[in-house]
């Protein structure tokens, strides 16, 4: 189906909704009844037509209201991007698989040309032309990884990989769950998901990243995260805190469908050719409440998990304000029945 792009903004006033369309595509991320954190990856395989993962990076509905709300982010803090010098071979071949998937799924919206070292990039819905010969950064307008991180939706860390663990060496990050890249940029994997609740006890993250320190080029994988936000905020960091924060209190039982929303990351990684480093992109899915309700199974599926949600993950995910008024409002869809695994 051909994209239309809409206008949207992701603060202040609060332009944002989904088409049927994109409430049916949504990553519902809950197949059975109560959750816990776990290994979930799997391989990112070329999903339905259609579907979140038909291909490598999904552009959708929101891609140019995305942009520019990236740019905005980004022009109030420029602590959004940051790259360790090392980073520059992983920096290129991040260009390299953007260009080549997007113009490759999305040729009616992006071209690559190549001739040698000499590549041509355009954008329509953007309207960008970028000639630049590739490996040189002085024929970029910017760093090399800004530039592409900026044309495709979802936050992205590049990571270099040595001494057994992984390190958070660059990132463009502006639509984070209240997590910050100038507090994690040069950190290990065990350094920043510190502060995850009962995911080092239950042996999450030492698996996670065994998996991944034998990841394979070729072969990415998958996985999907979830949280609650109050409004259709793509920027809920900390260092923003003070903006979103507190509008979990002006949540009550009259706007609670329309103001609190399913965050769902879907979170994809990719080894890469040059660096032997790995790319980590977070895209990130909004869905408010009443829009969920249009598939009733999906509504009495949250109201199970969300009612026998463990209180460290409630209290994590900064649920604790609303959490009360989102199960009473979700259970006018649970008559109780059993529900099959699967969503
Ligand atoms: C948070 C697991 C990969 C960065 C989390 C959380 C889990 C998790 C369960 C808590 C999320 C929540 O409750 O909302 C995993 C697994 C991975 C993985 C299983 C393997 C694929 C990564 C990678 C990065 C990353 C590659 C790269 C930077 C983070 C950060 C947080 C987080 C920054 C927030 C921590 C905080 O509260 O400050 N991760 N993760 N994760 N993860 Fe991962």
């Amino acid at each position: 189906m051909a994209l239309a792009f809409k206008q949207e903004t992701f603060r202040n006033d609060y332009k944002y909704s989904n088409s049927p369309n994109a409430i049916k595509r949504f990553p519902f991320p809950f197949a059975e009844d109560q959750y816990m954190y776990s290994v979930n990856i799997e391989p990112h395989v070329k999903g339905k037509t259609g579907s979140v993962s038909e291909f490598a990076f999904d552009v959708d509905e929101h891609y140019v209201g995305e942009c520019l709300d990236k740019q905005l982010t980004l022009d109030l803090d420029r602590g959004r991007y940051a790259a360790l010098p090392h980073m520059m071979d992983a920096q290129w071949d991040f260009v390299e698989l953007t260009m080549e998937a997007l113009s490759n799924d999305y040729p009616e919206h992006f071209s690559l040309k190549k001739e040698g070292l000499n590549w041509t990039w355009e954008n329509k819905p953007l309207n960008i032309k970028q000639s630049f010969v590739f490996g040189d950064a002085s024929t970029m307008p910017m760093d090399p990884f800004e530039f592409m991180s900026k044309q495709v939706q979802g936050d992205f860390v590049l990571l270099d990989q040595r001494d057994e663990t992984l390190y958070a060496d660059a990132g463009f990050v502006t639509s984070q769950a209240d997590w910050s890249l100038a507090f994690d940029v040069g950190m290990s994997w065990r350094e920043w998901h510190a502060p995850v609740p009962r995911a080092t006890e239950l042996g999450v993250m030492d698996r996670a990243l065994k998996y991944l320190l034998n990841l394979q080029l070729g072969s990415p994988v998958r996985r999907l995260n979830w949280t609650m936000t109050v409004n259709p905020r793509l920027d809920t960091s900390p260092e923003n805190y003070p903006l979103w924060g507190t509008d979990r209190n002006t949540v009550n039982p009259e706007n609670v469908a329309d103001k609190v929303h399913l965050r769902v990351e879907l979170q994809s990684l990719f080894r890469l050719p040059r660096s032997n480093g790995i790319v980590f992109s977070i895209r990130c899915y909004l869905m408010s409440l009443r829009e969920l309700s249009s598939y009733p199974r999906w509504a009495k599926r949250l109201h199970r998990v969300q009612k026998t949600m463990h209180p460290d993950l409630i209290e994590y995910k900064g649920m604790t304000k609303f959490h009360p008024m989102m199960v009473e409002w979700l259970s006018q869809f649970d008559d109780g029945s059993a529900m099959a695994v699967g969503t």
